[in-house]
C-alpha cells in the first residue's frame, strides 16, 4: 500500500498542538469549532464534526478508498484512516492489489505464531508482544493493526490456526485483552478478529455455521467480550463466514444485539476484506466500515448504492449517523483529527525499519517460553561440551516461515533457521552435518520437490531417507527438525489440512532415523496437532514442538536444547491421537455439508470433549515438561466471608524439586458437580505462570469469581452462577491435577448483559 497520508513521530504529535498554540495564540483557540477543541467530550467533538460533514462525505467514511484505508475529509482536517495486517507483526506495504511494493523500509519483526504466543501462557509476553507491533505500527504510521485473531480452534485442521490462540475461551480471552492493551497503550487501535466463529477456512466465504446460543456465547465469543469490556478494543473485524444463516458482516444478533446492545461496544465494526453481500443488511444490521471489496469503490455496497438508497429515503439517516460517529470517535481516540488550517503534522525522522533488537529479543524469548516439551527420557538438555558430531535432520531446519502462510505474513530483516541456531551455537564445539531426509511438497496432496524443481518419486524419496539414516547413524545426537509447513493445504490461510498426517513420508522417515541412532531428538514446527506414529514415537526420547518460532526461531531452539533456557510453554490445544477422535471429526460435523456445517459438538470443544466422552488424547489440554519438576501441596480455598463466599481465592504451595531454575503454568479448573444443565466436566477458570529457583517453593493464588461459575443461560440473557457445590481442581495439565477442594456456592447469581441491566433498571 502507498501512503497517502503523512507518517507521524510522536514527538511532533506532542510538540506541534504547542508550537501552534504558541505562533497563533488564544485568540485563534476562541475561533476554534468545538470538534478541534480537546477540552471538550469526545461525545461532544464527534457530535460536531459530524453535523459539519455533507452526504457524500459521510458516504466517504464507511467503505475502502485503497486496500487498507478509508478516505479522508482535508477540508476538516479528518485523515484517512490507514490500517495493516497483523496479528504477528507489521506486514510490509502492498498496493491496492496485494502486489508486494518492494519497500526497502518496511521489514518488521516476526513474532512467533499466536498459537505459540499462548503456548506460553504468560501475560506479561502477550503484553509485550502486542506493544512491540503498536510501536512498529505507529513508526509505519499505521492507525489500526488488524488482531489479534481470536477464533477458536474447533478442529486442529483449520489453516489458520497458527495465527489463533488456541481451544479454550479462557486461555484466549486472557492472552487477547493483555496483547490489545500492550498494543493499544501506543496509541493505536487494535482491531479484533474474525467476529465470529472463522474456525474453518474450507468455503470460509459462504459457509453457514450452525451454532447455538450457549456455545457462541461460552465458546466462540468470549475472548471478543473481554477484548471489549475489558481492554476496551476500539475496532473489531466481522468474519467471513455466515451464523445461522445470515453472514458476519450483516448478522444483526452478532452485531447489533451481541455486541452493541449487550457489550456496550463504542467503536467500529469493519468487515472482513470482501465479506459484503447486501447493501441493506450491511447497513441495518450493524457493519460500520465495508473493506477489500476492492476498485471502483463507488461501487462498492456501502458507497453509490448506499448513497442512492439513502436518497431515495429506503435507509434513515441516523443508521448512516451512527456508522460515521463510531468511525469519529475511534478517529478522536486516537488524535487523528487536526486543525485544517494549518498543515498536518509530518515525521521529522527519516523513514527507516523499526525492527530493533530490543523487540527481536522479545520475540526471541516468547519463542523460547512458547517450546512445549512434550517427552523427554533423559536426553535433554544435550551438553555442547561433550558431543563431536551433531546430526541435523529434516527439511524445517532451513525452512523459513515468516514471509508466509496469508495476510498474517511478516518480511522481517532476518530469519534464523534452526540448523543456523544450532550451528552458531556450537560453533567450535561440535561438527553438525545435515541431511534434508524428506522433500517438501508445494501444496497438500503434490509429490515433493527435488531441489531443481522436478517431482521427487517413491525411489528418490527413498534414497533421501537412507541417506538421512546414514547420516543419523554416524553422530552422537541426532535433531531432526520437521513437521508442516505454510504451504497451500497446510498452516496457511484459504484452506485446511485434509487430515492430521505428517507430510511427506516423515512417519516412515522418523521410524528409520530412530533406528539408525536412538538418541534422537524430535522437533516439530507448525500450527498444533499431528497423528504421531507409535514406530517413532515410542522409541524416540525427546519430541519437542516449537510452533512457528519467529524470525528469532533458530536461536530460541538452540537455547532450549543446550539448557540455557528451561522450557515452560504448555499446550493451548489438545493433540488428540487421531483425527477420528476429534469432536468435530467423530460427529461428522466437519467441514460441513452443502454450504452449511453444524456445530454438533456444542460446548464440548477440545478437552472439553476429550474430558467429557473419556477419550484419551495423545498430549492433553494444558500439558507440557520442564528440565526440572514441581510439586503442588496444601491447597486452602478462602473466601472473604461474603454470602456468597465469592470471590473466592484459591491457594496452593508450588516447589521446583529439582535441581535447574524454572517456569510452571499452574492451571485451575472448575467442575460442577451434579449441575441442573448440561456442562462440560471441568473447565479452565485460572492460571497463573511461576518462576522458580530449585527448591523454593511459594505460595500460589488464584481469585475466582462468578464467572468462574456461570454458564450463558440464554432464556434469561444472562451468565447464570447456580448455586450448588464445585470441585477446584488444581495442577499442571488438564489431565494431572493432584489438588482438589470442594467449594459450595451459596446462592445462585444472575449477571444480565447489559441489555438486560438496562431493562431490569427501568422496571
Ligand atoms: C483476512 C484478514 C485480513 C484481511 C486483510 C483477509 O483475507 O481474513 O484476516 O486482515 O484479509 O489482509
Amino acid at each position: 500500500m502507498k501512503l497517502t497520508s503523512p507518517r507521524r513521530h510522536p514527538l511532533l504529535l506532542l510538540l506541534v498542538p504547542a508550537m501552534l498554540a504558541a505562533t497563533f495564540g488564544s485568540a485563534r483557540a476562541q475561533e476554534q469549532p468545538p470538534y478541534l477543541d480537546d477540552r471538550q467530550p469526545v461525545e461532544a467533538r464527534v457530535n460536531d464534526l459530524l453535523a459539519r460533514l455533507t452526504l457524500e462525505e459521510k458516504i466517504s467514511l464507511v467503505h475502502a478508498n485503497g486496500n487498507f484505508t478509508t478516505a479522508g475529509v482535508p477540508r476538516l482536517g479528518v485523515p484517512e484512516l490507514i490500517m495493516d495486517d497483523g496479528p504477528l507483526g507489521v506486514r510490509e506495504e502492498v498496493d491496492n492489489h496485494f502486489h508486494v511494493l518492494g519497500h526497502v523500509d518496511d521489514f518488521a519483526t516476526a513474532m512467533p505464531g499466536a498459537l505459540g504466543l499462548a503456548a506460553t501462557w504468560n501475560t506479561n509476553l502477550a503484553k509485550a508482544y502486542g506493544t512491540v507491533i503498536g510501536q512498529e505500527a505507529v513508526h509505519r504510521g499505521k492507525n489500526i493493526m488488524l488482531g489479534p485473531a481470536v477464533n477458536i480452534q474447533r478442529t486442529p485442521l483449520c489453516g489458520r490456526n497458527f495465527e489463533y490462540l488456541g481451544e479454550d475461551p479462557f486461555l484466549t480471552s486472557r492472552m487477547a485483552v493483555n496483547y490489545i492493551e500492550g498494543e493499544q497503550a501506543q496509541g493505536i487501535s487494535s482491531c479484533i478478529k474474525h467476529f465470529a466463529a472463522n474456525s474453518q477456512e474450507f468455503e470460509r466465504g459462504s459457509i453457514n455455521e450452525i451454532i447455538d446460543e450457549r456455545t457462541l456465547r461460552e465458546i466462540y465469543l468470549p475472548a471478543f467480550r473481554a477484548a471489549v469490556t475489558e481492554a476496551g478494543v476500539m475496532s473489531i473485524m466481522s468474519a467471513y463466514n455466515q451464523i445461522n444463516g445470515q453472514y458476519c458482516s450483516e448478522n444483526v444478533h452478532l452485531l447489533k444485539d451481541i455486541l452493541k446492545d449487550d457489550w456496550g461496544f463504542k467503536g467500529v465494526v469493519m468487515s472482513d476484506w470482501g465479506a459484503v453481500h447486501h447493501t441493506d443488511l450491511a447497513v441495518l444490521n450493524g457493519l460500520d466500515i465495508e473493506m477489500g471489496s476492492g476498485a471502483p469503490y463507488q461501487n462498492n455496497y456501502l458507497a453509490g448504492p448506499f448513497l442512492r438508497g439513502l436518497q431515495a429515503g429506503q435507509f434513515p439517516v441516523a443508521a448512516l449517523d451512527d456508522m460515521v460517529r463510531r468511525h469519529l470517535y475511534v478517529m478522536f481516540q486516537l488524535n487523528l483529527i487536526h486543525d485544517p488550517a494549518v498543515p498536518a503534522p509530518t515525521n521529522a525522522v527519516p523513514p527507516s525499519p523499526l525492527s530493533t533488537q530490543e523487540h527481536q529479543a522479545t520475540a526471541q524469548k516468547i519463542a523460547e517460553e512458547a517450546f512445549v516439551l512434550l517427552k523427554n527420557e533423559n536426553l535433554l538438555p544435550l551438553d555442547a561440551a561433550h558431543l563431536r558430531t551433531i546430526a541435523v535432520i529434516g527439511g524445517n531446519a532451513t525452512a523459513k516461515f515468516c514471509h508466509d502462510g496469508g495476510s498474517s505474513n511478516i518480511k522481517p530483516p532476518f530469519e534464523v533457521t534452526a540448523l543456523e541456531g544450532i550451528s552458531n551455537y556450537v560453533a567450535g564445539r561440535a561438527k553438525i552435518i545435515y541431511a534434508e531426509g524428506y522433500y517438501p511438497a508445494r501444496n497438500w496432496g503434490a509429490p515433493g520437490l527435488k531441489p531443481d524443481g522436478t517431482a521427487a518419486t517413491a525411489a528418490d524419496s527413498s534414497q533421501l531417507a537412507n541417506q538421512a539414516a546414514a547420516v543419523a547413524k554416524s553422530a552422537d545426537v541426532v535433531i531432526y527438525v520437521g513437521g508442516l509447513n505454510h504451504k497451500i493445504g497446510f498452516d496457511s490461510e484459504g484452506g485446511d489440512r485434509k487430515n492430521m498426517e505428517l507430510p511427506a513420508g516423515q512417519d516412515k522417515l522418523l521410524a528409520k532415523i530412530v533406528r539408525a541412532n536412538p538418541r534422537t531428538v524430535v522437533v516439530l514446527i507448525g500450527g498444533g496437532a499431528v497423528e504421531m506414529d507409535d514406530a517413532w514415537l515410542s522409541r524416540v526420547p525427546a519430541l519437542l514442538y516449537a510452533w512457528y518460532p519467529g524470525m528469532e526461531g533458530g536461536n530460541a531452539l538452540a537455547n532450549v536444547l543446550f539448557g540455557d533456557v528451561n522450557p515452560s510453554g504448555k499446550l493451548p490445544c489438545t493433540f488428540p491421537k487421531r483425527l477420528d477422535d476429534t469432536p468435530a471429526a467423530a460427529l461428522d460435523a466437519y467441514p460441513g455439508r452443502n454450504g452449511t456445517v453444524i456445530y454438533k459438538e456444542g460446548l464440548l470443544v477440545g478437552y472439553r470433549w476429550y474430558d467429557t466422552k473419556n477419550i484419551d488424547p495423545l498430549f492433553p489440554f494444558g500439558y507440557g515438561l520442564s528440565y526440572t519438576h514441581f510439586a503442588y501441596t496444601n491447597l486452602n480455598l478462602v473466601t472473604d466471608g461474603s454470602p456468597t463466599g465469592l470471590p473466592l481465592t484459591v491457594e496452593f504451595e508450588l516447589a521446583n524439586t529439582g535441581s535447574r531454575a524454572g517456569a510452571e503454568v499452574a492451571e485451575v479448573y472448575v467442575q460442577p458437580v451434579n449441575p441442573a444443565v448440561s456442562r462440560p466436566v471441568k473447565e479452565l477458570k485460572g492460571f497463573a505462570k511461576v518462576f522458580l529457583q530449585p527448591g523454593e517453593k511459594q505460595t500460589v493464588s488464584v481469585t475466582l469469581n462468578e464467572n468462574a461459575f456461570a454458564y450463558y443461560d440464554p432464556g434469561t440473557r444472562s451468565w447464570l452462577a447456580a448455586q450448588g457445590g464445585y470441585k477446584i481442581l488444581v495442577g499442571g495439565s488438564s489431565r494431572d491435577l493432584p489438588l482438589t477442594g470442594d467449594f459450595q456456592l451459596a446462592r445462585t447469581l444472575y449477571q444480565p448483559d447489559r441489555v438486560a441491566q438496562v431493562a431490569q433498571s427501568a422496571r
